[in-house]
């Protein structure tokens, strides 16, 4: 008989025959009584692991200062509003003064997570007068925003390749222009040629929108960690910077910072922004109390920045294709899904779980490890990771 869900089984049958099929894992930290956790480990079921896959670049995240000037701030759990109903708490324009301040803004609106923030500008911002222009390896928000936008045609563009850009603009030549493409790109760890970008996007009067998640609060001119448009000094010629405040930061939300007419605009327009709860306050208050500690610890960008590319070469000596990575993000590059997934199981064997990356989030035929390291990690630790991937890529014929 047929059954109303066959679409659903024939489907899934699918995703597991060509090895993209997923499945939940149960992560969890244990903290012993009084002592702080590196943050680069985890419990997945009951096993121990080293995590290579957090986004918690700093570590910010288990910072126990952070921690316990959050936990003094909690009075509610949430504001149970809208921010344009009732539930605009202090503490969310505070945070927006300081972010706006970071990224060199008139203006900051945070959101309640760095997706929505994505929805919220790209949608908002665009028109039947628009062509939107998006790199191809951009993130799936990204993606999303293009999809549920109202503009005329969306035109994507060959990864970081400003000459297929120029073209695609000469071909549109009557339209409006929205540019799109992220600073560190998610799955590559790359670096956007957002100097070429910023001039391109200043000849032909375009919009440019960056999306920062992976690189605020790492890249940018030391102490300000404002990310890629401050580390190529083209903060002003970026228009709207988004960023996720669960990377770098390890905290939690997203925001967009612009100029005060989008940001008023934002508030009137964005669906993402007006149709949903406000961030709870003292998520904002975790961020305010990341953002001091780091522009506290000037240090840190300088210290992490040397351990990746100690890393990256280790891991380039060892024969791994890391593609073009530029970041913390790191991915061995191995092609076959069948093979990423094994080479991942093997690791974890191994005490070490970084996630096989897999179609659609990357191309068929491109699956990889995509590392994360996070700044806490020390030498041994990584050499303890290079040295078990090394073992595990030799006997797979990886390297
Ligand atoms: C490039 C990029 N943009 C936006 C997001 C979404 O951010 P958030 O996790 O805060 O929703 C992600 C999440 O992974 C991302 O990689």
């Amino acid at each position: 008989m047929v059954s109303k869900y066959d679409h659903i089984y024939k489907q899934l049958e699918s995703y597991k025959e060509k090895n993209i099929y997923r499945e939940l894992l149960i992560s969890s930290i244990k903290k012993k009584k009084g002592k702080g956790d590196s943050g680069n480990s985890f419990y997945l079921g009951n096993k121990k692991a080293i995590n290579l896959c957090s986004n918690d670049y700093l570590g910010l995240s288990q910072n126990p200062l952070v921690i316990s000037i959050t936990k003094g701030s909690l009075k509610q759990i949430s504001q149970c509003s809208s921010r344009l109903i009732s539930g605009n708490d202090k503490n969310i324009i505070k945070l927006e003064s300081i972010l706006a301040k970071h990224r060199n803004t008139k203006r900051a609106l945070v959101y309640p997570t760095g997706y929505m923030a994505n929805l919220g500008a790209i949608t908002s911002l665009s028109s039947p007068d628009h062509v939107i222009f998006s790199d191809s390896l951009n993130h799936a928000s990204i993606i999303d925003s293009c999809r549920l936008a109202r503009s005329n045609a969306i035109e994507i563009f060959r990864h970081n390749d400003i000459e297929h850009l120029s073209l695609l603009f000469k071909k549109n030549s009557k339209f409006k222009k929205i540019i799109v493409t992220e600073g560190v790109f998610s799955m590559d760890g790359d670096i956007a040629r957002l100097n070429e970008l910023s001039e391109l996007a200043k000849k032909y009067d375009a919009i440019l929108v960056v999306d920062d998640a992976h690189s605020d609060f790492i890249f940018g001119r030391s102490g300000n960690y404002g990310g890629i448009p401050e580390y190529y000094g083209v903060e002003k010629q970026v228009d709207i910077h988004i960023s996720s405040l669960s990377k770098g930061l390890g905290c939690f939300g997203g925001y967009v910072a612009s100029s005060e007419l989008v940001y008023n605009f934002l508030i009137n327009r964005s669906r993402q922004f007006i149709y949903t709860s406000a961030i709870p306050e003292h998520l904002c208050v975790a961020a305010m109390a990341a953002i001091h500690f780091l522009k506290k610890n000037k240090n840190i960008q300088k210290d992490f920045i040397s351990l990746i590319n100690w890393f990256r070469d280790q891991l380039k000596e060892s024969g791994f294709n890391v593609g073009n990575s530029a970041s913390q993000i790191i991915p061995i590059i191995v092609g076959n899904e069948k093979l990423a997934l094994d080479f991942s199981k093997e690791l974890f064997k191994n005490g070490i779980f970084i996630q096989a990356i897999r179609y659609p989030t990357v191309s068929v035929g491109e699956a990889r490890l995509r590392i994360s390291i996070n700044a806490s990690f020390s030498k041994p630790q990584l050499l303890y990771v290079i040295k078990c991937l090394d073992k595990i890529a030799k006997k797979m014929g990886i390297t």
